[in-house]
Parts: structure tokens; C-alpha cells; sequence
């Protein structure tokens, strides 16, 4: 397969600008609009407690991302929840006892716990926490796409809404994405790919497949700078480079490792090089210094000649969670996440064949002790 075989297609999204929220608000700036405000120690360390308590009162327990606030991912560690990429975010809110999940990310991410766990209350610290992915991507354009090509398997990324979800044969998230698509190609599946362009991209040229693409991005990671990056490299030429595969293709291309948020955070830990440069949003960076203590990381350039900082690789949708908002959730019960009922047990089906591929996968994997040497650990993983 040729470079020339990936089509690229009419939609161009997402147009951030003219994207309006429910409010009627412009999205990016009433996202930040809505971070709430930075807190003293004091205030933070009663909302801590306060929220240890009711998470016990209300038998709940809290799921959260990489890309949340510090406090909120100490926290769900320490109270028996989970921090974590978003595939094990799914995976683990459904496979927890807890009658109420609360997921501190953004709303793709509590929709998916709702959908596997329709008997299940799911609340998030804010609902208008979206994605410009999600938001890239209407769910009528979206079928309207799909209808136009109905030879093609339709692969979709976690971060879109449920009702894309329903009309998906697969769901996939980054840590396993490319693994899914290899699994499709060697059936001779065509792909229709949404909407991260450059993680379908990336996908592409790894595996081979044939894949039609929309043209979604991440505000975070489209601002990625790869000239910058490589002037960076040439500063710290010991330094490892570990990129998420929502960044642009001449980030990508200079990555040492390619991975989900997990799989970063486990190159961090595992390489044997003390300096990193990090191309992905700067809230995993708490989380890789606990895995990494000692190791130094710096991260991807935004800035620079061509750059118009949005997001300044920091999400404005993950920051909009807070000690102040969960506890309110927790202390309320508002905030719930609904699905249609309908759509849900549609969009299901897609999640559940990527958890059961998940899930085959990693009984195939061999004993971590074998693991032991960099080639086997990031197999399936790595530079464009
Ligand atoms: P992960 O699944 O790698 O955590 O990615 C989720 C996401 O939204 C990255 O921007
Ligand atoms: Fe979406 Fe990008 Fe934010 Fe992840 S970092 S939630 S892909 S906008």
C-alpha cells in the first residue's frame, strides 16, 4: 500500500470557532472560562478530606485520567479508585462493585463508563468537560460519512460521543488502536478511521491498512511543534522522546516511543535513560515523576515561530475537574451522565469487542519478567 492510498475526506474539523456548547458560549473559551480557581493548602486539604468521606458514604468510587489535577489523581489512587489512560478507565469502572462511578475527565470518558454500566450512576466534577475531537465530529455528519462508504469496517477513537459510538463496528482508544487495525487489515478489512487524523495517520502507515480518514484533531496535541522539537533534541541529545500519537506526524516521526498515556508513563519508568521529552499534556507529568523519581522530563515544545497557543499542552477540558466541583457532585448527586438507552445498547457493541480483543491480548502476553528488554516491552510501539 502507498502513502497515496490514504484519502482524506470533505470534512475538515473541527472548527473550534464556530463550535458552540450548550450555553451558547464559544467552547474553548468558556472551557477555561470554567477552570475553577486555584486553591491555598488549607482549602485544599478540607476538601480532600470532605471528599474521602463522602465517596465512602456514597459508595463511590472515583476514576480518573492522566491529564486531571494532582490532587484528584492522588486522591483516587489513595481512596481505592483508579488513575489511569482511558482504555483501563473503561475497564475498571466497569468491572468495580461501586454503585456510583465518578470520573473525573472528560465527558466521551463518563459516557463510556455509563454505557458499559447502565445500572450504575455516573457523575462527573463538570458536564460541559468535552473534547475537540468529540466536538469535530457530528454524530449526522459522521453517518452521513459512513453511509457514503458502507463497504468499509468503521473504526472510531474513544473520544467521540455515543451516538458515533452506535454507528461504530469497533471502538479503540491509543494503547491498543493499532493492534485492532492490524487485526482488521490481516482480514482484508477496509477502514473508514474516526476522527483523530493523525493517530489514524500514524495507524496507517504502521500497519498498512486501507483507511479512509476524517479529519478530526486534538487541540492539545495538534500544537505540537516538530522543528521546535528537534531543536530541543539537539539540546538534551540523551533525552528519550515519548509522544502521544495525537500529535502531528513530524512529532511523531521523532519519537523514540509512541504510546498511550499508560504506555508513556511505563517508557518513563522502564528505559534506561534519565532525561525524557514529552509530547503530550503536561498533567501526565505528575504521575511520570512518581513513576520515575530521580528522572528528569521536559516538555515538547508548543511554542515558536508557527505557533498560536490554545492549550499550551495542557486540556481545558481536563482542568475544568476540581476538588471543588467533585466534592460538590459527590455532596449533590448532580452532574449525572445520561445515555439514551437506545444508543447505548448500540454503542456497546463496539466497546465490548475492543475490551474482549483487550482482554485476549493480554492473556496472550507473556510473563512480565520476560519483558525485561526494550524491544519486546514497546513492540507495536514506536516512531512513524
Ligand atoms: P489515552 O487513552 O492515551 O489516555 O488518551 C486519552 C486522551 O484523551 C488523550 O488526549
Ligand atoms: Fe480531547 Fe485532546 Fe483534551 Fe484528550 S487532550 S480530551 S484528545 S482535547
Amino acid at each position: 500500500m502507498t502513502p497515496q492510498s490514504i484519502k482524506t475526506v470533505e470534512f475538515e474539523k473541527p472548527n473550534l470557532a464556530g463550535a458552540q456548547n450548550a450555553a451558547g458560549a464559544s467552547c474553548v473559551a468558556h472551557a477555561w472560562a470554567k477552570v475553577p480557581p486555584v486553591l491555598s493548602p488549607d482549602e485544599r486539604q478540607s476538601l480532600k478530606a470532605r471528599i474521602r468521606r463522602l465517596l465512602k458514604e456514597r459508595n463511590a468510587v472515583l476514576v480518573a485520567h492522566y491529564y486531571v489535577d494532582a490532587d484528584l489523581q492522588d486522591l483516587a489512587e489513595e481512596t481505592g479508585g483508579c488513575v489511569s489512560d482511558s482504555l483501563e478507565m473503561a475497564r475498571f469502572g466497569r468491572d468495580h462493585e461501586a454503585r456510583t462511578l465518578v470520573v473525573a475527565g472528560v465527558r466521551f470518558m463518563g459516557e463510556t463508563a455509563k454505557i458499559l454500566s447502565p445500572e450504575k450512576t455516573v457523575l462527573m466534577p463538570d458536564l460541559d468537560a468535552t473534547c475537540s475531537l468529540d466536538l469535530g465530529c457530528p454524530a449526522d455528519e459522521f453517518a452521513a460519512f459512513c453511509d457514503a462508504h458502507p463497504d468499509r469496517t468503521v473504526v472510531v477513537y474513544a473520544n467521540t460521543s455515543a451516538a458515533v459510538k452506535a454507528r461504530a463496528d469497533w471502538m479503540v482508544t491509543s494503547s491498543i488502536g493499532l493492534k485492532i487495525v492490524e487485526h482488521l487489515h490481516a482480514q482484508g478489512k477496509k477502514i473508514l478511521w474516526a476522527p483523530d487524523k493523525h493517530l489514524g495517520s500514524y495507524i496507517q502507515k504502521q500497519t498498512g491498512a486501507d483507511m479512509l480518514l476524517w479529519q478530526g484533531s486534538c487541540l492539545v496535541h495538534d500544537e505540537f511543534k516538530g522543528i521546535e522539537l528537534d531543536l530541543l533534541r539537539r539540546e538534551f541529545p540523551n533525552a528519550k522522546i515519548l509522544v502521544h500519537p495525537e500529535s502531528p506526524e513530524n512529532v511523531v516521526a521523532q519519537a523514540d516511543v509512541v504510546g498511550s498515556t499508560s504506555q508513556l508513563i511505563e517508557a518513563a519508568q522502564k528505559l534506561d535513560a534519565t532525561e525524557f521529552i514529552v509530547a503530550t499534556d503536561n498533567g501526565i507529568l505528575h504521575k511520570m515523576r512518581m513513576a520515575a523519581p530521580g528522572k528528569h522530563f521536559i516538555e515538547a515544545p508548543t511554542a515558536g515561530n508557527s505557533a498560536t497557543c490554545k492549550s499550551c499542552a495542557h486540556c481545558p477540558w481536563m482542568a475544568m475537574n476540581a476538588l471543588t466541583n467533585l466534592a460538590e457532585v459527590l455532596e449533590t448527586g448532580r452532574n449525572e451522565i445520561h445515555v439514551d438507552p437506545v444508543i447505548g445498547r448500540q454503542a456497546v457493541t463496539c466497546i465490548n469487542r475492543m475490551l474482549d480483543f483487550a482482554a485476549a491480548q493480554k492473556r496472550n502476553v507473556r510473563p512480565s519478567a520476560d519483558l525485561a528488554n526494550e524491544q519486546a516491552l514497546f513492540q507495536g510501539i514506536g516512531p512513524a
